[in-house]
């Protein structure tokens, strides 16, 4: 059976979970530290902190990077809720940004245009595992001295420019969320370079407390920690990474074979110097007369399981057009009027695009059988 989530979870993982039932070591201790070490080597970066999951990853490290009550962050609206979610938490003011047509990320333009005096930071989302244009992304921050944190949660394993995703910012988000390309069952990370922001993440994710840990607490802080049990999976799914990834992009590049040029179908494009890590894979219909809904409803009935999934913008959400009537930050800031936003692309990727299995259990077999059925449908 064709799944759109089904993790690659075998005697690798049980073993090592095993192993740490074993040792009763059950809270965050070796084996995450090991996580960390051996995340961060993969990366190329100096640091990776891990937390309880990517949405806390996101809240800890705007807050130890300095966004403050008022700010303004700017990101995108075609994303899971959590992205815009964690700068709310801080008390900063979500600015939703338009997205690139074809890559569905961020456009650094319209980036560019929503700046403000009140502008901090900048949040790209890489979209289903696909790189934004970071060379862009970096020089705007530069230009006007704001943070970059990137909110890598899809796209472990994508680079650009060679680089791995995750290492262009101040602080680099990824989720280990169960459907992910590397998954804990609930966890996340915060990758950074830089050693001071580093110890302060560390403490705001456990109480506030100093690297030695103990009853000392000097900031304010959370328990986002994550546990031994699930970094293990973690540790055990790093090792199978690349493997999980190149049966990613083997399946990606079956539909790029078959598909390319099907009238009024298209693929999500990665953009110049980027590699797509193929969290997801979306197929957009750009025919009036071939709605979303047939097509998944066509799909479902040839056993192929699909998805639409950002539908509706986060800034359309009722979470988001009632905000100032209900949310505890609006006590003290006063939010944008979220329904009179507009993002034209945003809405129209988000009315037009359906997910397509892809993850490393899907077979060729199965693309070729997906990729079959998409032709017939879109004949
Ligand atoms: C783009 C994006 N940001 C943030 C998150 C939050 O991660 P988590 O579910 O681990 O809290 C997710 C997870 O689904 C995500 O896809």
């Amino acid at each position: 059976m064709i799944k759109l989530v089904n993790p690659q979870i075998g005697e690798e993982e049980r073993e090592a979970v095993n192993a740490v039932l074993d040792s009763k070591y059950l809270a965050e201790g070796p084996v995450a530290r090991e996580f960390e070490k051996e995340f961060a080597e993969y990366l190329g970066t100096k640091h990776v902190i891990v937390t309880s999951n990517g949405t806390t990853a996101l809240h800890v490290a705007l807050e130890a990077t300095g966004v403050k009550p008022g700010d303004e962050v700017i990101t995108t609206a075609f994303t899971f809720i959590a992205s815009s979610n964690s700068i709310l938490f801080n008390g900063a003011i979500p600015i939703f940004a338009d997205i690139d047509p074809e890559t569905y990320n961020i456009d650094p333009e319209k980036v560019e245009e929503k700046i403000t005096k009140k502008t901090k930071a900048i949040m790209p989302v890489h979209i289903f595992g696909n790189p934004c244009d970071m060379k862009a992304l970096k020089d705007i921050s530069e230009d006007h001295n704001l943070l970059l944190i990137e909110d890598a949660c899809q796209a472990h394993g994508a680079k650009y420019d060679g680089k791995y995703i995750g290492t262009f910012g101040d602080a680099n988000c990824f989720s280990f969320y169960a459907s992910k390309n590397l998954v804990f069952g609930e966890g996340g990370a915060i990758a950074t370079d830089n050693d001071e922001l580093k110890e302060l993440i560390d403490s705001i994710r456990n109480h506030g407390r100093p690297p030695k840990g103990g009853y000392h607490h000097n900031i304010i802080g959370y328990n986002y920690r994550t546990n031994n049990i699930s970094a293990a999976i973690g540790l055990a799914q790093l090792k199978k990474l690349p493997q999980m990834l190149e049966t990613r992009k083997r399946n990606a590049s079956i539909l790029i074979k078959e598909l390319d040029g099907l009238e009024g179908f298209s693929l999500q494009k990665t953009p110049e110097k980027g590699e797509h890590c193929w969290y997801i894979a979306v197929g957009r219909t750009d025919k009036d007369d071939l709605p979303v809904s047939k097509i998944i409803e066509e799909l479902k009935t040839n056993d192929i399981p699909s998805r639409q999934i950002y539908a509706i913008p986060s800034y359309e959400q009722p979470a988001y057009t009632n905000i100032n009537n209900y949310y505890h930050w609006s006590k003290f800031i006063t939010f944008p009027d979220y329904s009179k936003v507009k993002l034209p692309i945003t809405e129209r990727i988000g009315k037009t695009h359906f997910e397509i299995p892809i993850n490393p259990l899907v077979t060729e077999e199965d693309m070729y059988k997906i990729t079959a059925v998409l032709k017939k449908i879109f004949a």
